[in-house]
């Protein structure tokens, strides 16, 4: 029994207490009125440890009950206020960017970015010493070139097996310990998908050439003889006839590149399996993605008919060039996108977990041909690549200008599908290297260019330091050996491409001593410092990210745009100088930019820092300059012609959001 200065309560059973008790049995809990007409009630004051019945009769009490309903109904209006907030929150953002989107896509050529074994190849435990050099430059995305097997006729683009490491490189041991690697460090790995052709060494081509039932329609088969001795005119991309006699099977089978080459016959439900299964095996394996090689000539015409001549006039049997006809029946035949959007599909059912999607990147050379080249983005509601590689600027060294980089650019941005998502790249293993096709002189400027244009940049290895051309080597394919010498990492033996042996598979550059990465960390003024510091700009800032892109201004010198996002004040200025002469910009037609200008950046580091007046813009040939600018003016509204963006965002800078606008 627990004594209270007012009542006798018995916590046992609380209906003994008389206090509790109603004359007619009834309790005050259940008639709260009761307590006013007896004052009994009145006099029992909550206490530590009431009971249940004591607790109840005083919770019904006026002075508790209201206060406790208006509470309740503040929570429940603040509850609804809440996720109100949380829905309007989350179907005004932007969709989150995506990792291919945020860092650029660096290409790194497997032969001759490291050699790990001393061999003199490069090879996948290689690339796995030197991820650093992907964190110091804030890279994320890394294309690997092919390292299946391959009897390397055409540098690994000939695959013998789709799913087996070329021992040249590594095993599939070092291949998962690299992808594991790249993983834990936060880097994508992006592999090459070659489905247009196998090594005439595969399985598969020997099956086929031997008439084996279930194989002899993998590949593109034809008569031929003596007396017609290749089916059609059709040329290999590399020269001459794309037909090549087997005398094995005593037909001529297509080949669109080599002859060791033989093109897959995508015609054959089969053959697409086999691909599918091929996209699964790599998927599984955790690849984030693939860079499908030479799409536009996955098809031919089935009726073999002869390609047009470009010039008419011309012998047919002196046809012998890709560029001698018009390849109407062997480039982007009916059903090459129904190929790509399957494929899409396949990628879409690995991409569903956060974090984990599997990106698409296609190769297709339709030189000015814009609108097929943008047929591989899709459509709104089929996907197809994420973006078709954008090859224009390779033709930036054919007239340094800026209006002729502006029309480069203004190509891809103009006949872009809305919504989608730009890339820019100088370089490839198939291309002469841009510092010496366009001049080291405007190095600093095209990586400026391609670090601050909206989209995804692709380097390709070396071109972060300046890399050129190691012309005049006598290798193994001599057109393409001179873009393909191996990566300058020091001055030390070798370039520290590896230190093992006295042999590289190419020669070395011999400016290796002065253009190497080691070097240029070291030089604050560098192209490699210059190129991380503005890869560190272009992820940090929301204009380069995700702002407008607008023309300003184009001469024979200066290409001039800026960036810019609604809602924030921050703003960027790009002068880039591709002329040969020194140039001085007047932007005073240009209202919406204030009057005095400072460089934050120039590919010229003696030029930082310097205040402007907008009407003088001086640059030298090959400077660029990025200026940052605060403004509550807009450039994009009054010249909607001007201007582009994928997906419009805007900057809530009093609650720091970004949303749909
Ligand atoms: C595309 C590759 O980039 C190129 O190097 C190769 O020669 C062709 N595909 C043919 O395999």
């Amino acid at each position: 029994m627990l004594q209270t200065n007012t009542v006798n309560i018995n916590l046992g059973d609380g209906s003994l207490n008389p206090g509790f008790r109603d004359v007619d049995g009834g309790s005050a809990a259940e008639d709260p009125g009761k307590e006013k007409r007896d004052p009994e009630y009145a006099q029992i004051k909550p206490y530590a440890g009431m009971p249940k019945e004591v607790l109840l009769l005083h919770s019904c009490k006026a002075r508790y009950r209201v206060p406790r309903e208006i509470l309740f109904w503040l929570m429940v209006a603040c509850t609804l206020a809440l996720v109100a907030l949380t829905v309007t929150v989350i179907a005004l953002s932007p969709r989150c960017m995506n990792w291919w989107q945020v860092s650029p896509v660096y290409q790194v050529y497997l032969r001759s970015f490291k050699d790990s074994d001393g061999d003199g190849v490069g090879d996948l435990k290689g690339i796995q010493k030197q991820l650093e050099h992907f964190q110091y430059l804030n890279i994320k995305s890394v294309w690997v070139s092919p390292f299946y097997r391959s009897p390397l006729r055409d540098s690994g683009y000939d695959v013998e097996d789709f799913r087996a490491i070329d021992p040249l490189f590594g095993t599939m041991q070092d291949f998962e310990k690299l992808l594991a690697e790249m993983h834990s460090k936060g880097l994508k790995l992006i592999v090459d998908l070659i489905p247009n052709h196998t090594s005439d060494r595969h399985r598969w081509f020997n099956l086929s050439r031997t008439g084996d039932p279930h194989y002899k329609d993998y590949y593109v088969w034809s008569d031929c003889n003596g007396s017609a001795p290749r089916p059609n005119n059709w040329v290999s991309v590399f020269g001459n006839s794309a037909w090549t006699y087997d005398d094995v099977r005593g037909q001529c089978y297509l080949h669109q590149f080599l002859k060791e080459q033989p093109d897959l016959n995508f015609r054959n439900p089969h053959v697409r399996k086999e691909m599918t299964d091929i996209i699964h095996f790599w998927l599984e394996k955790g690849v984030d993605g693939f860079r499908v090689g030479a799409v536009n000539r996955l098809l031919e015409a089935a009726h073999l008919r002869d390609e047009p001549q470009v010039d008419p006039k011309k012998a047919p049997e002196s046809v012998a060039s890709v560029w001698d006809l018009h390849h109407d029946y062997t480039t982007s035949q009916l059903g090459l996108h129904d190929l790509l959007r399957d494929w899409r599909a396949e990628m879409q059912a690995y991409s569903r977990e956060p974090g984990r999607y599997r990106f698409m990147v296609t190769e297709s050379y339709d030189y000015h041909e814009v609108d097929k080249t943008m047929m591989y983005y899709g459509t709104s509601l089929v996907k197809e690549s994420d973006f078709p590689f954008n090859f224009y600027l390779l033709d930036l060294p054919q007239n340094t200008s800026g209006l002729w980089v502006k029309h480069l650019v203004q190509l891809w941005m103009a006949n872009m599908p809305k919504g989608q998502w730009p890339n820019w790249l100088v370089g490839n293993h198939d291309q002469p290297r841009i510092a010496s096709s366009a001049g080291h002189t405007y190095i600093r400027a095209i990586n400026m260019l391609l670090l601050t244009l909206p989209g995804t940049p692709t380097t390709y290895y070396g071109e972060e330091i300046g890399m050129e051309n190691n012309n005049g080597t006598d290798g193994p394919s001599a057109s393409q050996d001179p873009q393909r010498s191996p990566m300058q990492w020091s001055s030390d033996m070798n370039a520290g491409f590896n230190n093992k042996t006295n042999t590289t598979w190419l020669p070395l550059h011999p400016d290796y001593r002065s253009i190497n990465v080691k070097a240029q960390m070291e030089d604050e003024g560098s192209v490699l410092a210059q190129y991380r510091s503005l890869n560190t700009l272009r992820q940090s800032e929301l204009p380069f990210l995700r702002g407008w892109f607008c023309f300003v201004h184009a001469d024979a010198s200066v290409f001039s745009y800026l960036r810019e996002l609604d809602g924030l004040s921050r703003a960027f200025l790009m002068v880039l100088n591709f002329g040969g002469e020194p140039a001085v910009t007047d932007l005073s037609s240009v209202p919406e930019l204030p009057d005095l200008l400072t460089v934050q950046m120039s590919t010229n580091r003696s030029n930082d820092d310097k205040v402007l007046h907008k009407s003088r813009i001086p640059t030298e040939a090959g400077e660029g300059l990025v200026i940052q600018y605060t403004t509550n003016t807009r450039f994009h509204p009054n010249h909607p012609e001007q201007c582009y963006v994928s997906e419009k965002a805007c900057y809530l800078s009093a609650v720091d959001l970004l949303y749909q606008c």
